[in-house]
């Protein structure tokens, strides 16, 4: 037997029990006749101790180790003299009565303790290293805890666990596809799902019902904070349903996890905010509701003061900031640069400080202190506030605005990762216009189906059509989002069309999909939540690489594996594949 107990298990009432435990040396120290010893495992740390009168083997032994050696221990439990209350093992140690080295270790190149000294790049490099920390693993753990709780729910309410392939063809999500070439089928790729969106549809034709999977999706994009290129969904569909029955499922279910896993309630239901309402008051489609600093249109009272900045914007809209009256120039300053990085892209900033009869504003010259009052009011503004106002074109000035809005919440010390604002947003509009390639895009994913009451405009007015299609967000971030589905054959073709496919394009793609629909599909709908998303979120951490066991580098590398890598040239001819090189 390897071990009697774990590292973190020992306690007063194991006092003068003979034990052996296992584990990595954390930490030696030599303090002349005596010798202390950390000894970790995924438990916790336990204190062995190495006396003046051990024998000389198990002191030798001790002389022996480094950090991370891979040690057993044999020994008898004894109450400490000084005992640690910030450790759960602090009470008692182990007086070694044997150790056997069972594996030796170079020297790690960083610390591993609850804070290491190595850099992101050294610690990702050494994957394996960073995971025995501690707060790795509470991420492990928590990640564990948090799919094992999504199973037990979704079972309970019938949802059947199915698996789909992930060597299948194209599924556009939005993002580009990362193929693998098939050497039984020279010259041909299958593709890795970005989402096993069509198969799930598939499997709701076969009569399934209720499905869910928690599965890895592949998407070759720019990577942040909170993008991976392969990364887990928590995916269901549902067959013979209405958008309100996606919405309470997947609400309780979400009340299901802040509860079981954070033991946090909502007295409230999620709130429903249609995707205009966020847009105008937010500036986005996911917007932070932790607090509030809403958004209002000031076009009206904007206009017609001889200022051409405001007379030659489309739209001028603003926000108070609470109690920023105070900032100095200096921090104005500082935010009037924030905006025009070309991350955010604006031209210019313009402020009112609010201050009743007192009121200063950086237009002064153009608005009356009654103009700049009703400008306040508007905003919501009290006496202390700060009102922040941008113009420019409707949608792009309302996003640059909310990078603002979430700048100064940051600054306030108003995004509290321990609070939680979740909300449903719903009415997402059917397409979204793309300057660059002058043509629709679907805003979910083309088998989204429009509102009944909008399907008049698809052909007239596409960019009016809104869509059955809705995400759930929390504290800014989209965590999950779905649709109900188009189960008409005749229906899908025409949103084929209004997405520009030819027929033929749209049968070489899809033709599995509507041929399928061709033999009685349901009506049906689901959603996809990102698993990575909802463990950092949980976590309370930005990252989810933290949340992620052996996630990619932003340049989308594995410096672990060192992948993507070359492969040799018998491979390549195997695959009927030659390479051309990059200019
Ligand atoms: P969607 O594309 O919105 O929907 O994806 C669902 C959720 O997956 C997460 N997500 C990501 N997480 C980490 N890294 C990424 N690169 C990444 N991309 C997406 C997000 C997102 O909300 N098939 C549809 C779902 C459906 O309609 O049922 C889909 O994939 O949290």
């Amino acid at each position: 037997m390897y071990r009697t107990h774990s590292c973190g298990e020992l306690r007063a009432t194991n006092v003068n029990q003979t034990v052996t435990l296992a584990g990595w040396v954390q930490k030696v120290r030599n303090l002349g006749a005596m010798t202390f010893i950390d000894l970790r495992d995924r438990y916790g740390i336990t204190q062995i101790v190495v006396e003046e009168h051990s024998d000389d083997e198990t002191k030798a032994a001790a002389h022996q180790l480094g950090r991370e050696y891979v040690i057993q221990v044999e020994g008898r439990v004894i109450e400490r003299e000084s005992k640690n209350p910030k450790m759960p093992t602090g009470d008692i140690e182990v007086v070694a009565t044997k150790i056997t080295i069972l594996t030796a270790s170079v020297t790690p190149p960083f610390t591993i303790e609850e804070n290491s000294d190595g850099g992101d790049d050294l610690r990702m490099k050494y994957r394996y290293l960073d995971l025995r920390r501690p707060p790795l693993q509470r991420n492990m753990i928590l990640r564990h805890r948090m799919a094992q709780e999504i199973r037990r729910f979704l079972d309970s309410e019938g949802f059947l666990e199915i698996e789909t392939p992930y060597l299948i063809k194209s599924t556009p999500e939005g993002a580009r596809d990362f193929v693998v070439p098939s050497r039984m089928n020279p010259n041909e790729f299958y593709a890795l799902p970005q989402s096993p969106q069509t198969l799930k549809q598939l499997l709701m034709v076969a009569g399934y019902d209720r499905y869910f999977q928690i599965v890895r999706c592949f998407r070759d994009e720019d990577l942040r904070a909170d993008r991976q290129p392969e990364f887990t969904q928590i995916d269901c569909e549902m067959a013979f349903i209405h958008q309100e029955d996606v919405l309470e499922i997947f609400e309780r279910w979400a009340r299901h996890m802040f509860k079981n896993v954070l033991d946090i309630e909502f007295a409230e239901p999620f709130r429903r905010m249609p995707w205009i309402e966020a847009m105008e008051k937010y500036g986005s489609d996911k917007p932070d509701l932790r607090f509030g600093m809403e958004f209002a249109d000031i076009t009206d009272l904007a206009h017609g003061h001889s200022f051409s900045v405001f007379d030659d914007a489309e739209y001028v809209v603003g926000f108070a900031a609470t109690g920023c009256a105070s900032y100095t120039r200096k921090q104005i300053d500082a935010l009037t640069d924030y905006v025009k990085r070309p991350q955010v892209g604006a031209k210019g900033l313009v402020w009112i400080r609010v201050d009743g009869e007192n009121t200063k504003s950086s237009i002064d010259k153009f608005f009356s202190q009654d103009d700049l009052r009703a400008i306040a009011e508007r905003l919501g503004a009290k006496d202390g506030d700060l009102c922040l106002i941008m113009c420019g074109k409707k949608f792009k000035v309302l996003s640059q605005l909310c990078t603002l809005r979430l700048e100064v919440a940051e600054q306030l010390g108003l995004r509290d990762p321990k609070k939680f604002a979740p909300l449903w947003v719903i009415d997402f509009p059917m397409f979204e216009w793309d300057e660059e390639t002058e043509r629709f895009y679907a805003m979910h994913h083309p088998f989204t189906s429009p509102k009944p009451e909008d399907v008049c405009y698809l052909e007239s007015d596409p960019g009016r059509v809104r869509a059955n299609a809705y995400d759930f967000v929390c504290n800014g971030t989209e965590i999950g989002g779905g649709s109900i589905r188009i189960h008409d054959a005749q229906l899908q073709a025409t949103i084929f069309k209004c997405l520009g496919f030819t027929p033929e394009k749209a049968q070489e793609q899809f033709g599995f999909l509507m041929n399928a629909f061709k033999f009685g599909a349901p009506p049906h709908g689901g959603l996809a939540f990102g698993f990575d998303r909802l463990c950092s979120l949980f976590g309370g951490v930005e990252s989810i690489r933290d949340y992620i066991a052996f996630p990619k580098n932003n340049a989308g590398r594995d410096v672990m594996l060192d992948a993507p890598s070359t492969i040799d040239q018998a491979q390549l001819d195997e695959l009927f594949l030659s390479l051309v090189k990059p200019e």
